[in-house]
């Protein structure tokens, strides 16, 4: 038995397809996924976001709002709805996601499924099968959403500053929808979602009075829609002193968004669908867009290029065109970086993970199993970590060193494994080879 130059070369090739083998049989979401462990759950859902539906009507643009920051933050896996803990941060509590709301919402959804399904249904699928519905209740398309996400373990702070920002160019946007695998043209289809809800005050103030460093309105927008938005501003500015024109675009720090829902509904605030609910999911938008009436600064920059022009005009006049492509759209959104199988978790409590480890993020390093089956962003990568749900007096240093060498000592006999299974397969090849 020799090992000449091509075997030699072909070994590692071997290995490569061995690890994508294992990767790919857990990254695939299946359709009606719980159809055998809790077939409710989809009705479930759908029945308490309605629920909720009828009473606040501002349930479904906040859930979709939601899912857009949890699948852009490292892939749709739940990971914006967790608390932070003595050991860990929360994507909630950064700048760009203080102005979330909804998670009151995912909450009671869930312990209604919590009721009938104990452990099973992953808060990432309740979150994109939320958002769906709320798609639909806002006047959009149904699409099918594939399930069997599983819940991260963690949160990512640091990442959620890869976040678009309302004050952003077209470019600088169209790059940071790149950088998740989105196109100009899905660039332009996702906000299209800007069709519902509403927008506060702080975050377009600037563009109403002092644009760029001048002391005039943003020369993009049409005069008479910035006079209905500073009437609109100015009318319910009494009332909410904490914003006032010329605060920052930036939403202000506050304790707790899951807390804030209240206060920040009181805000003054521009509505999205201001010719009323009639105007149909997408239409108003787009043709509000090439009237210079886009209300965030980042939305009127899609008339900055040409491209993203042509989509803005192809949507304006066909909005059939557009609830096809923002189906397929949100499809994709939702699948975006998703932890299947034995690389996530199902939360109990969607605030916090259940997962047994509890190892300080200082401790450890990234784990060999998890960057195979999920690559991290390399923001993450040097602090990839395991974090303890919701007792952290139960974690003493050694009990976490102890856990540490379980888990190096489980990933160094699966290498030996593989290596051992490469090295027989070789053999057998090499065999058939030679004769
Ligand atoms: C360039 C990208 C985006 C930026 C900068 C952006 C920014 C914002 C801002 C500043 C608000 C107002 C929040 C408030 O007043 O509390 C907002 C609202 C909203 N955004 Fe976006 N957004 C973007 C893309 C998206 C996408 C892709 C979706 C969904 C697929 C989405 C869905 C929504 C919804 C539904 C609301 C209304 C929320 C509510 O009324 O509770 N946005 N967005």
């Amino acid at each position: 038995m020799k090992i000449d130059g091509k075997t030699s070369f072909l070994l590692p090739i071997g290995y490569c397809l061995l690890i994508s083998l294992i990767s790919s049989s857990y990254s695939s979401l299946e359709y009606d996924y719980y159809r055998e462990s809790c077939p409710q759950a989809h009705h479930i859902i759908r029945s308490t976001l309605h629920r909720i539906h009828d009473q606040n009507s501002t349930v479904s643009p906040a859930i979709l709002r939601l899912v857009f920051h949890d699948c852009f933050v490292q892939g749709c896996d739940a990971s914006v709805l967790l608390d932070n803990t003595a050991f860990m941060g929360s994507e909630k509590d950064t700048l760009p996601n203080q102005s979330l709301k909804g998670f009151d919402h995912i909450d009671l959804i869930k312990s209604e499924l919590e009721n009938v399904c104990p452990g099973v249904v992953s808060c990432a699928d309740i979150l994109v099968v939320a958002a769906r519905e709320s798609v639909i209740l806002a006047g959009g398309p149904f699409y099918p959403v594939h399930t069997g996400r599983k819940d991260s373990n963690r949160s990512y702070p640091e990442i959620s500053y890869e976040l678009p920002s309302p004050l952003d160019d077209l470019s600088t946007t169209i790059g940071r929808f790149a950088s998740r695998g989105f196109t100009e043209k899905e660039t332009v289809t996702l906000l299209g979602a800007h069709s519902t809800g509403k927008i506060r005050c702080k975050f377009f103030e600037r563009r109403l009075y002092k644009f760029g460093g001048t002391d005039q309105p943003d020369p993009s927008m049409d005069p008479e829609f910035a006079e209905l938005l500073r009437s609109i501003c100015n009318n319910t500015q009494a009332q909410t002193p904490a914003s006032s024109p010329s605060s920052s675009p930036s939403p202000s720090p506050s304790p707790s968004p899951s807390t804030t829902s209240s206060k920040t509904d009181q805000e003054q605030a521009m509505k999205m669908d201001y010719e009323g609910a009639g105007s149909g999911f997408g239409t108003l938008y787009y043709r509000g867009l090439l009237q210079g009436k886009g209300i965030l600064f980042v939305d009127q920059q899609l008339t900055a290029g040409e491209e993203t022009t042509n989509w803005v005009r192809q949507y304006a006049s066909d909005v059939s065109m557009f609830h096809r492509d923002f189906a397929q759209v949100m499809m994709k959104l939702s699948s975006t970086q998703v932890l299947t199988g034995p690389t996530g978790e199902v939360r109990t409590n969607c605030r916090e993970v259940s997962t047994s480890l509890c190892i300080p993020t200082h401790r450890l390093k990234p784990s060999i199993p998890a960057l195979f089956l999920r690559p991290p962003s390399p923001n993450t990568f040097v602090s990839f970590h395991f974090s303890c749900p919701s007792e952290p007096a139960l974690v003493s240093d050694d009990s976490s060193l102890t856990l540490l060498k379980h888990e190096q000592v489980v990933i160094g006999a699966l290498v030996v494994v593989i290596w051992f299974e490469i090295l027989v397969s070789w053999i057998l090849v090499s065999g058939f080879v030679g004769f």
